[in-house]
């Protein structure tokens, strides 16, 4: 199985106006602040949330369609995409890739009967089960499976108004047996596990109960006691992390999890040996950026990832000489899975491959140009300047995403 997503697509979400964004095993974003970066990493959080609670919630979480829904432009906005491309599928190929996309349509009527204000939302997924694919479509109350193998299920089947097919297992009526519909579980599956991973430090500094899973680091790493206690049953693993950490932070001699006498039962708290100091230091003692650092390299070695990991702000709180080992890391954990990552440090940029790097930047319109630069032209950029460093032809501003 080597499911991947190859590219996603976003109109009008937030400051996504028109947005396509091929995805490679490693992108970085760079940009000015409020160019939209982050909106890409909610863009794909939206559709997690779509696959874990429903449409409605997911909008509800964000303040409802009208404050997501880009707010420019000379008239409201009525419609709202989100789709991704890729291979989750098992015949589906680079070239030939699986595709779903999510609109949500809130038509204007006039004011006097705004109460009649309704949303819709229309998905449509197509597959490539051999030869010719297959497009399962759900328009306002129906779910319709069209495709040459597909023939018995050509009916429409009856769904909510706004029922997500990425929720179709709780749909009673389906056409269970069809090879498109277990596509789409796949991908529901996938998207329903994409993290933004954007480390809360004060959470992460405290025990965690070991009765919640350890077996995935949250998105704000609140339960990182409990997923450093699950990685260090591998001992080669945590050998590595430990490795990892003291390279980066010299002062640790050891990292121990323990349970504190003082806690509630079956917690486990993270404390560490510091060089020259007697006794431990408590993670809640420990400086900011080395919990940051733990959150990030335990994120780097977890054995069992997401399809896509989201990463904000990659480089806060990690002094600059560090960087060059979380780069080789997550180049090396994103062989494994993908990752959509987010920097403001040239020194992190200078680390990369051009097809990683995705320049980001803003119209006085204030719609997002992501990416603000093709490929061809920054592999001509860095030619033209005799492959100087990619992060100082970006802060010297030849590589576009600047202010
Ligand atoms: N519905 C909306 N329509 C237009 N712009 C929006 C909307 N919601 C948020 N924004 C804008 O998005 C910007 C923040 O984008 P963000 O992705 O967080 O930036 P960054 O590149 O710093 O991560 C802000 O300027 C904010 O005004
Ligand atoms: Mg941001």
């Amino acid at each position: 199985m080597n499911h991947r997503i190859l590219g996603l697509t976003v109109r009008n979400f937030r400051t996504l106006t028109d947005t396509k964004l091929p995805l490679g095993p490693l992108n970085v974003m760079v940009g000015p602040n409020a160019a939209g970066k982050s909106n890409v990493l909610h863009a794909l959080e939206f559709l997690g949330d779509v696959a874990r609670q429903g449409i409605e919630p997911a909008l509800d979480n964000r303040g409802g369609f009208d404050v997501l829904a880009f707010r420019g432009g000379r008239r409201p906005v009525s419609r709202i995409s989100v789709g991704v491309e890729g291979i989750w599928s098992d015949f589906a190929s680079a070239e030939r890739p699986d595709q779903y996309e999510l609109s949500v349509s809130r038509p204007r009527l006039p004011e006097a009967s705004r109460a009649r204000h309704r949303m819709y939302r229309r998905e449509r997924f197509t597959q490539h089960p051999v030869e010719e694919g297959t497009t399962v479509d759900l328009a306002s109350g129906s779910l319709t499976v069209h495709g040459p193998l597909e023939a018995v299920s050509r009916s429409p089947y009856k769904v909510g108004r706004m029922t997500s097919a990425l929720q179709l297992d709780q749909v009673s009526a389906r056409p269970s047996d069809s090879a498109s519909v277990g596509a789409i579980g796949d991908l529901s599956h996938h998207l329903a596990r994409i993290r933004v991973f954007d480390p809360d430090v004060r959470a992460a500094r405290k025990p965690w109960g070991i009765s919640e899973s350890g077996d995935y680091l949250n998105s704000d790493a609140s339960n990182l006691a409990d997923f450093l206690r699950k990685l260090k049953e591998d001992e080669d693993a945590w050998e590595l992390l430990l490795e990892d950490v003291q390279k980066v932070v010299p002062q640790i001699r050891d990292i121990h999890l323990v349970t504190p006498p003082d806690a509630v039962s079956h917690r486990t708290a993270v404390e560490l040996e510091e060089n020259g100091l007697r006794g431990r230091t408590r993670l809640a003692d420990a400086s900011w950026g080395t919990v940051r650092i733990l959150c990030m390299l335990a994120l780097f070695h977890d054995p069992n990832p997401p399809l896509l990991t989201c990463i904000e702000e990659i480089d806060h709180g990690i002094h600059p000489h560090a960087l060059s080992l979380m780069a080789e890391r997550l180049r090396e954990a994103s062989e494994r899975s993908q990752y959509l990552v987010t920097t403001h440090s040239p020194i992190f940029v200078n680390e990369l491959e051009p097809e990683e790097f995705v320049p980001c930047g803003r119209r006085p319109s204030g719609a997002s140009v992501i990416p603000a630069r093709k490929l061809r032209d920054i592999r001509g950029v860095i030619k033209a300047s005799e492959y100087e460093p990619m992060g100082n032809l970006w802060y010297s501003g030849s590589l576009g995403g600047i202010l």
